[in-house]
């Protein structure tokens, strides 16, 4: 059961003379709503809210956000001092758990990881299929939800109240790892590497990632940091496009993995975690045309030429993304350490500049969101562009579980169906063919 917010009042609406009494509720961060859950009912009348701007679409003990002071806590956890002082693991356990390992749960869990990471020889099969160029995205979706397939007891029972919730995760957290090192492998047509017993969860990525048969690889403990820090700062946020499409695909009670597959897929999208990839390529092409930062800002402004200054402007985040501060000191921190003079980091940094100062930017509230600096660290560590949104996807994925078992145990929850208006004809007589015009 989550913690239910406060009733601590009634609003009212007033409708054609008519009075409706809604309940007025309170969170634990005071944040307040209206429940509108009964107002069909007792007057007919729906809400409209396109994109879902001003609509909370559930009560959730997981994490909070305050998008004017740029706060992010996960389970009440500053996201800085996660960052600072813990590992990915170590989170992804919290915000399923809802609290940090001890010393045993911790070892218990790394174990399981470990136990878990193959995936079964049929899977590794169907890579082979995918044609060369495929993004990885499309393949990590497809893999992710043919562990259903593989893992048939969470198919048909989603919540098999045998099935201990850190195996789950862990089989998951665990096998999408390999599967995006897979994916990885089979667009640069290398042999697979798998995965290893004697390293963490970052380690082992990188490791997969980077090895070959030909070539062995140490994976350099900045890089592992800088992994741990970049899956930490995705892990999770709230009612997001990917996660709220975890949830509505999930309140049909499908299994936890095409949920999280439907999770991938909106993540895909440019205006989501695919910015991150944008992002890149953006900077890629300022620096190949000679690195004009005024003109892309003012294309940017532009509303015909439809180019938008990717990683930058948030729906919830009003003031600079708590995320994108941690990522940026992070690149530098990275890039210094291992001697790398980055131009595209130079480029971001002069179009932060500018946009910041920039009239348009400060009034619509646009700051750089997490996506604008974490592809540079991924470039230091060698990740290719089509994979950062990969990584975003390995972030979030504690997150995406969290919420779904949040879901699933919410007794106040029901199957995700919004309402419309109809702005369509009215009711037509049927016409035979041979007698239309
Ligand atoms: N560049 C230029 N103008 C922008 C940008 C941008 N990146 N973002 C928003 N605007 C402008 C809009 O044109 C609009 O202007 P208007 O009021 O004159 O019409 C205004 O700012 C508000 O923008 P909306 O699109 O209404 O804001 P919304 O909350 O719907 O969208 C979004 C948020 C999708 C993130 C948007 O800012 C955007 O497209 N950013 C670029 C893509 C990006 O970086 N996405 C990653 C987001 S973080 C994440 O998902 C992990």
């Amino acid at each position: 059961m989550i913690p239910q917010a406060a009733k601590i009042g009634d609003a009212k609406l007033l409708v054609d003379g008519k009075s409706y009494d809604l309940p007025l509720l309170e969170g634990t961060e005071k944040e307040r709503a209206i429940d509108i859950s009964r107002l069909r009912d007792q007057s007919g009348l729906i809400t409209l809210d396109y994109g879902f701007k001003n609509t909370g679409s559930c009560q959730s003990a997981i994490t909070f956000l305050d998008g004017e002071q740029g706060i992010l806590r996960y389970r009440g956890y500053p996201v800085e001092e996660l960052a600072e002082k813990s590992r990915f693991v170590e989170v992804a356990y919290l915000l399923v758990h809802g609290k940090l390992p001890n010393v045993r749960e911790n070892d218990r869990f790394s174990q399981l990881l470990t136990q878990h990471s193959m995936l079964h020889e049929d899977m590794a099969q169907f890579f082979k299929n995918y044609p060369e160029n495929a993004h990885p995205m499309a393949i990590l979706s497809a893999m992710v939800v043919s562990l259903s397939a593989f893992y048939p007891e969470l198919s048909q029972d989603q919540q098999n109240p045998d099935e201990d919730i850190d195996i789950t995760t862990t089989r998951l957290l665990s096998k999408l790892r390999t599967i995006a090192a897979f994916s990885y492998k089979k667009s640069a047509g290398e042999p697979f590497v798998y995965p290893r017993h004697d390293l963490k969860y970052c380690a082992n990525f990188l490791n997969m990632m980077f090895s070959s048969p030909v070539s062995p690889y140490e994976p350099h403990p900045v890089l592992v940091k800088a992994l741990n820090v970049l899956l930490i700062l995705h892990a999770d946020h709230e009612q997001n496009c990917s996660t709220s499409a975890v949830r509505l695909v999930g309140s049909a009670k499908v299994n936890l993995y095409a949920a999280v597959a439907a999770g991938i897929c909106a993540l895909w999208g440019p205006l989501h975690g695919g910015a991150n990839q944008e992002v890149m390529e953006m900077l890629q092409s300022i620096h190949d045309h000679g690195g004009d930062v005024e003109k892309v800002i003012a294309q940017a402004k532009d509303k015909n030429s439809g180019f938008r200054l990717m990683g930058f402007g948030h729906r919830v985040y009003k003031t600079y993304d708590p995320r994108a501060k941690i990522a940026k000191q992070l690149c530098d921190a990275v890039l210094n350490k291992l001697g790398i003079n980055d131009p595209l980091l130079d480029i971001a940094k002069k179009l932060e500049e500018h946009a910041l100062k920039d009239d348009y930017f400060i009034s619509r509230k646009l700051y750089p969101n997490v996506d604008f600096y974490t592809g540079l660290t991924y470039r230091a560590m060698g990740v290719p562009t089509n994979m950062f949104t990969v990584l975003f996807a390995i972030g979030r994925l504690p997150g995406w579980i969290a919420q779904w078992y949040e879901l699933h145990n919410d007794p106040a929850q029901k199957i995700g169906r919004p309402r419309q208006i109809y702005t369509g004809v009215n009711q037509q007589k049927f016409v035979p063919m041979a007698e239309r015009a």
